[in-house]
């Protein structure tokens, strides 16, 4: 898929995936880490089973399936962003795993015929895709019967609540200016801009149970300010 947004995210992905990993510990004081490994935990991946982490980015949450799925299991990282990628792969050269596979592509494009999950992660992904109700949707045919699935995202609260003020505030005052230093404030910029436009959780959760997920739970993590989104299929 080569849409206008798609190119525009890929080209923000690739410029700033150097400092990627970096940036995200200082801006998030290494809580992403945490936020990361409670997805992981509430979808409970166990030992032989498949999972993909899509728009995996650098791989945080890959590595950490690959914790749990051991050796007999599989694990994919795909990403549209061949540079993120490449630093992904990099880290597994680093720790010489030989058993996640990295794959660069548009995760629209994946053949939901030839490949099948038991679960499947998105970790600040479904927000930068063209479509979110595509995106769910596209899980839901990667998934085997019974599959699993956990988004992990900014949560867009209520505007003007007070969850919506202190996000404002911290990205405009926080994420910016020290994005800025990089020379990557208009990249850093577009985050509050894909907030706004990104569904609420009870709109996420509708979606999904439109796409024909069940069980479906969304919480919402450090003060409002991020949320996670569990679904069965
Ligand atoms: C904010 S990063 C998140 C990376 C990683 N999951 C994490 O949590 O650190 C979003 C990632 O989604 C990727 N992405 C956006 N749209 C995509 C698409 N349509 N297909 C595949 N990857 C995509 C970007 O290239 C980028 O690496």
């Amino acid at each position: 898929m080569s849409t206008k947004k798609n190119i525009e995210v890929k080209t923000i992905f690739n410029k700033i995936s150097y400092k990627y990993d970096f940036l995200n510990n200082l801006l998030s004081f290494g809580l992403h880490k945490l936020w990361k490994k409670k997805l992981v935990n509430l979808l409970e991946p166990k030992a032989g089973e498949d999972w993909a982490d899509l728009c995996c980015g650098t791989g945080d949450i890959a590595f950490q399936i690959y914790k749990r799925i051991g050796r007999n299991g599989s694990i994919i990282g795909i990403d549209s962003a061949s540079e993120i990628i490449n630093i992904a792969k990099e880290k597994s050269d680093l720790f010489n795993n030989k058993i996640i596979e990295w794959e660069t592509k548009d995760i629209m494009d994946i053949n939901v015929c030839s490949q099948k999950f038991d679960g499947i992660c998105m970790s600040y992904g479904l927000r930068n895709l063209e479509n979110v109700n595509e995106g769910i949707e596209k899980v839901f045919n990667l998934l085997k019967e019974k599959g699993r699935a956990g988004f992990l995202d900014f949560n867009n609260s209520k505007k003007n609540s007070i969850p919506n003020i202190f996000q404002r505030i911290y990205l405009r005052k926080v994420v910016v200016p020290i994005s800025k230093i990089f020379d990557f404030s208009k990249e850093y910029k577009y985050i509050e801009k894909s907030i706004k436009s990104f569904p609420s959780g009870n709109e996420l959760a509708k979606i999904a149970k439109e796409v024909g997920f069940k069980n479906i739970k969304y919480r919402t993590i450090f003060f409002g300010q991020m949320g996670i989104l569990i679904v069965n299929k």
